[in-house]
């Protein structure tokens, strides 16, 4: 953070800027193929359908869609059904409306966190919950990571049970940011008992379920909570669009009162008009069709970036698998620094993510993670390619 003449709070020191903001700045020259940013496929937001819901809505309900009004009971609705078709029976009074995932993260965070309390994380995680853990100054305890399984289910055991008992700990179930892993449901089954055995809070970050392109749903860690102690975290970010910064928390009913005073703490409400131009949309059925198109064309940008890694940087590189979501995983010879890497990319007009910053220090040095969902395949084959060039020339490389 910078300097500045007057004091600033202990949270707001202990808050790091974006690096990754920092480093896309130097990725926004159009010729530059980023595999660095995690957004949705822009041509893939239903921009005449969304205009047309919020056409709609200010017609039909006028001065009321401009005003603050309390969350709405048919998005809530819609979500109970959409939780429990996923396996977690819930009613709307168990919704609790966000901005977005990252507010769902934030809230959860005010609520169990004291600065400085213990806090469970995974060795490498994106950094809103690196922002909303260590960002608040809690003593951090990490639990390693794999491309093949996700975590370490008995380094999860061993960080829960060591005392003074943590207040949270968060996991990304599907499609994992950075990783692009998926736990298995017996992993799931295990992280919920394990929060009930241990007493404590289980935040389940999930905002890439729906973009499955190959292989089965698997229920949410949240279907095995018999405890109440799993708090579920979705959002449409990735789904319909970031823009409309809408999301939920499912938790027990008791939890909403408290939840709310919390959210108000720090922002009033999310959008009435947003909240019921994406109620428009859903009644229409039009969330289906668009995660259709969207997951068609992810799976095929997928395809393109793992066909080229293997046929490019097969000898150079090991990486994850997507089976969903927007980001793969590359990890490069030992003594390779991706961050010294970075600069070399940029002269040869292609960007990614070094995966040290997905640690909380500085680790992991020799990874990157790279997003497939807002390019062509045709930009994503170029974009391998060249980054391949970066990395056999690379001072060091065996
Ligand atoms: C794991 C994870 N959690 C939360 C978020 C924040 O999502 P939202 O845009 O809904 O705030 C993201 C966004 O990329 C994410 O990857």
């Amino acid at each position: 953070m910078s300097e500045t003449a007057f004091p600033l709070s202990a949270e707001t020191s202990n808050l790091k800027r974006s690096v990754m903001r920092d480093l896309l700045c130097h990725a926004v020259d159009p010729e530059i193929i980023s595999m660095a940013g995690g957004l949705p496929a822009s041509e893939y937001l239903p921009v005449g359908e969304f205009l047309d819901c919020i056409e709609t809505v200010i017609n039909r309900d006028g001065s009321r869609a401009l005003q603050y009004s309390p969350q709405s009971e048919a998005l809530r609705v819609w979500i109970a059904g959409y939780m429990s078709g996923r396996g977690v029976p819930c009613t709307p009074g168990q919704i609790f409306i966000t901005s977005g995932a990252q507010q769902g993260l934030a809230i959860l965070s005010r609520l169990f966190l004291d600065p400085g309390g213990p806090a469970v994380i995974e060795d490498l995680a994106f950094t809103g919950i690196q922002q909303v853990t260590r960002g608040r100054g809690a003593e951090i305890r990490t639990i390693p990571v794999d491309l093949e399984e996700g975590i370490d289910l008995e380094a999860m055991e061993d960080a829960l049970r060591r005392s003074p008992t943590p207040r949270l700990a968060v996991l990304v179930p599907n499609f994992h940011n950075p990783l692009g892993v998926t736990l298995s449901a017996e992993a799931r089954r295990r992280a919920a008992a394990l929060a009930s055995e241990y007493g404590v809070p289980l935040i389940e970050d999930d905002p890439y379920a729906a973009l499955r392109f190959s292989g089965e749903h698997l229920p949410p860690i949240k279907a095995f909570d018999d405890s109440g102690l799993v708090f579920h975290i979705g959002t449409f970010s990735k789904t319909l669009s970031p823009a409309v910064r809408l999301g939920w928390i499912v938790a027990s009913e008791e939890m909403i009162p408290t939840i709310t005073a919390v959210r108000e703490s720090i922002d009033l409400e999310s959008s009435t008009l947003l909240q019921r131009a994406v109620v428009e949309f859903l009644e229409r059925g039009r969330l289906e069709p668009n995660l259709e198109r969207i997951n068609d064309a992810y799976r095929e940008r997928c395809r393109a970036m793992v066909g080229s890694l293997e046929a490019n940087m097969g000898e150079l590189a090991r990486f994850t698998r997507p089976e969903g979501g927007i980001f793969l995983w590359v990890e490069l010879q030992e003594q390779l620094d991706t961050g010294e890497l970075f600069d070399e990319a940029i002269e040869r007009r292609v960007a990614f993510i070094p995966g040290s910053v997905f640690s909380g220090n500085d680790s992991h040095r020799n990874t990157m993670r790279l997003n497939f969902s807002n390019l062509s395949p045709e930009l994503i084959e170029e974009g391998v390619k060249r980054l391949s060039d970066v990395i056999s020339s690379a001072p060091g490389i065996r």
